[in-house]
């Protein structure tokens, strides 16, 4: 009996988390036409904006509001990547333009951006 009651209480526990729809970050899969996307943010941007696009102490999310693609439009990524960025919304400085960045590269980063954003719901 007492076995039984155990037992119903870990499916309880169980149960939101295994039919919750939020998914997080670390389940969602990339399709393999964005790899190379994901592989250019890792070794560029990934050290301050976070391997899954939440932040570093060094720069902000880019699941934010701030950067859906009606705030911050594609052109915003390649500018921000290719020239840099003045410190503006956060305190976290100015964003120097990435070494070794190109608009091919960026051509790659940015639809892996958006696929994770949208799969995030971030829109
Ligand atoms: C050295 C740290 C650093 C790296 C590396 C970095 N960023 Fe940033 N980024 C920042 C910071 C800090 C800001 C916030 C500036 C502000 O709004 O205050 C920022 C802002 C941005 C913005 C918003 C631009 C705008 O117009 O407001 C975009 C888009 C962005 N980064 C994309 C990227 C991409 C893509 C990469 C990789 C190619 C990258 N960042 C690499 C630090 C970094």
């Amino acid at each position: 009996m007492k076995k039984t009651c155990k037992y119903s209480l870990g499916l309880l526990l169980l149960l939101p988390l295994t039919t919750g729809t939020i998914k997080a970050a670390e389940d969602i899969e990339i399709p393999f036409h964005l790899a190379k996307g994901q592989i250019l943010y890792a070794k560029y941007c990934s050290s301050c904006h976070g391997a899954e696009l939440h932040g570093s102490d060094k720069g902000p999310p880019l699941i934010h509001p701030f950067y859906k693609p009606s705030h911050h439009g594609d052109k915003s990524f390649y500018r921000a990547a290719l020239q840099g960025v003045r410190q503006h919304h956060w305190e976290f400085g100015d964003m120097p333009a990435v070494a070794g960045m190109t608009p091919k590269k960026m051509d790659s980063v940015v639809p892996f951006i958006r696929y994770f954003q949208q799969q995030m719901k971030l829109y």
